[in-house]
């Protein structure tokens, strides 16, 4: 049984209203099903978070660094800055992955700078729900 923690970070809540040309129609209760639904009979268990504060999350990655063998994790804007959220992620040695329903890569200079990238096993952006399902698929 591989136990993953999947976490989104600020304003992730509000997807299907918010900038639904930058990050589509569905919501976060849409994505969670599908992410659940993806690794059904696979022997796989996820434990969803969402938090609009990098603090919550980091005791979230705390709390259960023992219980998880992984993270799938869209940072949203802490992506671009939080320090605090790369440490944590380093300091739990867990295998990692970066994930992005835009592509950061060809947005705004500030959004193509992350500084979580280099402490995840590897970074998938741009593809909206495809870029969640990608990210379980390398963690399995
Ligand atoms: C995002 C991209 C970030 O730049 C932004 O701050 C988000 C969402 C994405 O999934 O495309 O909140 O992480």
């Amino acid at each position: 049984m591989k136990k993953i923690l999947v976490i989104n970070g600020p304003n992730l809540n509000l997807l299907g209203e918010r900038e639904p040309e930058i990050y589509g129609n569905l919501t976060l209760e849409d994505i969670v099903r599908e992410m659940d639904k993806f690794v059904m009979n696979k022997g796989v268990e996820l434990k969803h978070f969402q938090s609009n504060h990098e603090g919550k999350i980091i005791d979230f990655i705390h709390k259960y660094r023992k219980w998880a063998d992984g993270i799938l994790i869209n940072p949203a804007a802490l992506t671009h800055y939080s320090y605090s959220l790369r440490d944590a992620i380093s300091g739990v040695s867990l295998p990692t992955v970066e994930v992005h329903l835009s592509d950061i890569t060809e947005r705004e200079a500030f959004r193509q700078i992350s500084v979580i990238k280099d402490v995840c096993i590897e970074q998938v952006s741009g593809l909206g729900l495809k870029s969640y399902l990608r990210g379980l698929d390398i963690l399995i």
